[in-house]
């Protein structure tokens, strides 16, 4: 039986998790940044969710002093809305706060619904604007936190 799986992301995943970028984002990470993160940051942990062996979500975070930064949460566009972000989140508290994280922030595309949408059901909300924030069209940033 196929099952949605959430795992710690290793280097075996880069092709998987640096394919993601590239269909999810306008201003993607490359796969050498990934992998340096992986690799060489010992701060960043990565959650994958893996559907038939195929890795379909990610989520990329830095644990820095009991406080979690969020970099990526990304979805294949064929698996959106079948709860796997949810999935990915909901196991990252988890561990993360097993680990020590009593907060996390990420920041989020003004215009962005699905992903306000996401982190808003797992309790994060809107704390402050970066006006002009992104450089590829200088949309504005929404700072969310979780306490
Ligand atoms: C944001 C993203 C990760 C959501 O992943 P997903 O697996 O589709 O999300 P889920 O199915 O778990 O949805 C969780 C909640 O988010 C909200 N949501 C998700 N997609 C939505 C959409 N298109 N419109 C409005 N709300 C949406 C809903 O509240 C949903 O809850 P519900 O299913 O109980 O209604 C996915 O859309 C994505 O990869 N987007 C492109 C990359 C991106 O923008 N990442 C975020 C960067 S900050």
């Amino acid at each position: 039986m196929k099952e949605l799986v959430i795992r710690k992301g290793r280097v075996e995943d880069l092709d998987g998790i640096a394919a993601l970028e590239q269909v999810c984002f306008a201003s993607p990470w490359s796969r050498e940044s990934l992998c340096r993160d992986m690799t060489e940051n010992q701060m960043a942990e990565y959650f994958v969710a893996e559907f038939d062996n195929e890795v379909v979500g990610y989520l990329g975070i830095w644990l820095v002093s009991e406080e979690g930064y969020i970099n990526n949460v990304a979805v294949s566009p064929f698996h959106r809305r079948q709860h796997v972000g949810s999935a990915l989140i909901e196991t990252m508290l988890e561990v993360t706060q097993e680990e020590g994280a009593g907060a996390h922030t990420l920041e989020v595309r003004a215009s962005n619904e699905a992903a306000k949408g996401l982190y808003k059901k797992f309790g994060f909300n809107e704390a402050a604007l970066r006006k002009g924030y992104y450089e590829d069209n200088g949309e504005d940033a929404i700072i969310m936190w979780r306490y």
